[in-house]
């Protein structure tokens, strides 16, 4: 028998396989039956605003060559980038310690190659973005759990990390978060960020639901941190996930070294797709009136589901999730998932995935999905789970 290797034992990312049902049972329904209500799936159903389509369609009319660009990606996009955080968090980033990567999701693997190595410990609150702790693994390193719950709005404290014998040598938070969308004061970050750099932990800030924020001041670890790898996305707010480009930004130590890894895995992230998300940033009005939307969902649905039987649900300040307590429901949630597809129609995703300890009594629902599924939502789960 041949051999194969860690990353052939990486998990699933189980939410993808919940999509793949999802879309199954949608396909099954015969005609004129009510749809699949899609709380499963962390992707806006809005697309890409019309300014980033129309300057990737004009770009391509000119017959522009869309080769490789430079491994950090176009000049004027990290310029552009740049300038946001300037305006958005009146920090100082250079556009050269920016780096265009394929999503969030490319810039994980450079960020940990470069700052980690095979059996280092890089904690993270549970429950947590599962690919996290699947790349680390994949990589030889080791997720070192801090289980979370509503007392800490699902974020870890300078008190748990003080607590770690031993120190790991990375931490990673992510504010808002997924799947709980709760968030950290920016007093709290610049508080485990200072900490981090102070005691020699990398901190990897997953910054990718920033502008999905519902009340909460949103705060950047570049603005606090010389160290920390910042990581971000135009999947989220900017409601791009197919495009597939996300940025980092880098420490001055890890900027070389990511340069050489993002050269050697990716080359570039997609040229059309670039131009694109350049063009995003012009694009406020429509954004803001996708995160009007999904607040109106979130209200909609807090104001609802409790009634519907789901009343044990995290205060998200952010993102477009709330992570609900079924312990009084059940104790298997990749069941109880499979139960409501099948019927109720309504498609979300088991805890398990986020949390494989705590998550069996955990359900994620996500509301960026349009307004009337989402509206129809409480009344079907009351339908079903009150009879
Ligand atoms: C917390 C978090 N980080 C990163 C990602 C990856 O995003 P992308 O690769 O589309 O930029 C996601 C996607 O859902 C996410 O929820």
């Amino acid at each position: 028998m041949l051999k194969t290797g860690r990353g052939a034992e990486a998990p699933p990312f189980l939410v993808m396989d919940v999509i793949t049902a999802a879309n199954a049972r949608a396909a099954a329904l015969p005609p004129g039956a009510p749809g699949v209500l899609r709380m499963e799936v962390g992707q806006p159903s809005t697309g890409a605003p019309r300014g980033a389509a129309e300057a990737a369609i004009r770009a391509l009319r000119a017959g522009a060559p869309m080769g490789y660009t430079e491994a950090f990606g176009l000049r004027s996009l990290r310029e552009r980038i740049a300038r946001h955080y300037a305006d958005k968090y009146g920090a100082v980033v250079p556009a050269g310690r920016i780096a265009v990567t394929v999503g969030a999701s490319g810039a994980f693997p450079l960020a940990f190659l470069a700052a980690f190595d095979p059996g280092d410990r890089v904690a993270m609150a549970a429950p947590f973005y599962p690919p996290y702790a699947n790349i680390l693994t994949a990589l030889g390193m080791v997720p070192q759990l801090l289980p979370c719950d509503a007392t800490t709005r699902f974020q870890p404290t300078l008190a748990m990390l003080e607590a770690l014998d031993p120190r790991p040598e990375g931490l990673i938070l992510a504010s808002p978060c997924n799947p709980a969308g709760t968030m950290l004061s920016p007093e709290a970050l610049a508080a485990i960020a200072r900490w981090c750099h102070a005691n020699g932990v990398r901190l990897v800030s997953d910054e990718i639901y920033h502008g999905l924020s519902y009340g909460m001041k949103e705060a950047t670890a570049a603005a606090v941190s010389e160290s920390a790898v910042v990581v971000n996305s135009f999947s989220k707010y900017f409601s791009m996930t197919g495009w597939r480009i996300g940025w980092l930004v880098l420490p001055e130590d890890l900027l070389r070294p990511v340069e050489c890894l993002a050269q050697n895995l990716f080359i570039s992230a997609p040229h059309v797709a670039q131009i694109a998300a350049e063009a995003a940033f012009d694009c406020a009005e429509e954004l803001e009136a996708n995160k009007a939307v999904y607040r109106r969902n979130r209200d909609v649905l807090l104001a609802g589901l409790p009634g519907a039987g789901l009343d044990r649900l995290a205060e998200a300040d952010g993102a477009f999730y709330l992570w609900a307590d079924i312990g009084h429901l059940s104790n298997d949630s990749v069941a109880f998932a499979a139960r409501m597809l099948a019927e109720a129609g309504i498609a979300a995703t088991p805890g398990v995935d986020f949390d494989r300890e705590r998550g069996h009594r955990f359900l994620r629902l996500s509301y960026c999905g349009a307004e009337p599924a989402m509206a129809e939502a409480p009344e079907r789960l009351r339908r079903w789970l009150r009879g």
